[in-house]
């Protein structure tokens, strides 16, 4: 992947969901309600002033882009920009060419530039016959020169494959976190292909750094409709036998979730939902913090395969 003045994509990235606010999809809450007393605009600064340099968004995600806008305009060459496109305000897909090019131009509008540096297609599961279509579209807005790169967020290990077998893909985006690794041998794959890879929900949505610690959910945060008090409870569980398995005594579970993605090589980017000032900061010290050993990490990923089992039904959405 080409960089951004020269230096590389920086490990942390910053996805913006979480501080699109909250909005509806289907009359359905899709985003988080903004914190109150903090400015995302500020949010975004300081992980600039910190290094981040690539942001993810999509023009679903509330006022992210409108948001991201406000500080891009001043280091646009210093930022690597990614946006979105797949899912419609109705809560439906639209994969057409007519779709991607439309979306695009309000995406451009929103941030206030004119081109991106990674244009995306978001799949579901059941999204696969879409894919060669859909790389189609993005290859031919590459051409145009809205967008320098193009790329999928996938959700499964077989929309990877099948995506790798595109010869236009520039980078795919999936999920990795310490309880879910069924994309190690993807990710492997990605290196060996040279696609870059960005990772997406490095917490598992916030379960891994602390949400599940009895807090519950405001009425508009839509993370409520699939993190129940039963799912979170069954996913803390899994990780705190991971974390036994691998003998992990000496770090906090949000520690171990962050310090996993950071010792794994082949990623290129790790999306982290920030939202807060001190989340930059976290995330820069951890960055700089000791890695785990081969032998640590060997045993996390096992223990990993072998406790997600236990909790794979709470992955359904
Ligand atoms: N393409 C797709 O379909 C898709 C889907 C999901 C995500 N994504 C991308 O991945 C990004 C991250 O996903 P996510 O929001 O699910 O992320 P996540 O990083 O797994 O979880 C984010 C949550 O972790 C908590 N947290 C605590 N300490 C943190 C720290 N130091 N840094 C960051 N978060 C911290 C925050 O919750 P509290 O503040 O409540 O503690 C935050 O809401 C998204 O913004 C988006 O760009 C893409």
């Amino acid at each position: 992947m080409k960089t951004v003045n020269g230096e590389k994509l920086f490990k942390i990235g910053m996805g913006t969901w979480g501080i699109g606010g909250a909005y509806n999809i289907r009359n359905k809450p899709g985003g988080i309600p903004d914190i109150p007393g903090i400015n995302p605009v500020n949010v975004i600064k300081k992980a600039i002033d910190a290094g981040v340099n690539v942001f993810d968004t999509s023009l679903m995600y509330g006022l992210a882009e409108e948001r991201l806008g406000k500080v891009i305009g001043n280091c646009r060459d210093e930022v690597f920009v990614a946006s979105k496109c797949g899912l419609l305000k109705d809560g439906s897909r639209n994969f057409t060419k007519k779709n991607i090019n439309d979306s695009i131009v309000k995406s451009l509008k929103h941030l206030g530039v004119e081109y991106l540096d990674l244009y995306q297609v978001t799949f579901t599961e059941n999204d696969c016959k879409h894919i060669e279509g859909t790389a189609e579209a993005l290859y031919e807005l590459k051409e145009t020169g809205l967008t320098r790169y193009i790329g999928l967020s996938i959700s499964s290990v077989d929309q990877g494959i099948a995506s790798l077998n595109l010869p236009v893909i520039d980078t795919l985006q999936f999920t990795l976190n310490l309880l879910d690794v069924s994309v190690l041998d993807l990710l492997k794959l990605c290196a060996e292909k040279s696609v870059f890879t960005i990772i997406k929900s490095p917490f598992n949505k916030g379960v891994l750094s602390g949400l599940a610690g009895g807090k519950s959910f405001g009425s508009n945060d839509s993370r409520r409709d699939y993190l129940t008090q039963h799912n979170l409870s069954l996913r803390l569980n899994a990780a705190k036998n991971i974390m036994e398995y691998a003998k992990i005594k000496e770090a906090d579970l949000k520690t171990c979730a962050a310090k996993f993605l950071f010792s794994l090589l082949d990623i290129g980017t790790i999306l982290f939902g920030i939202r807060t000032e001190n989340h930059v900061d976290w995330l820069i010290n951890m960055y700089r913090d000791k890695r785990f050993n081969d032998d640590q990490l060997s045993l996390l990923v096992k223990g990993s395969k072998k406790y997600y089992s236990d909790i794979a039904n709470t992955f359904s959405n």
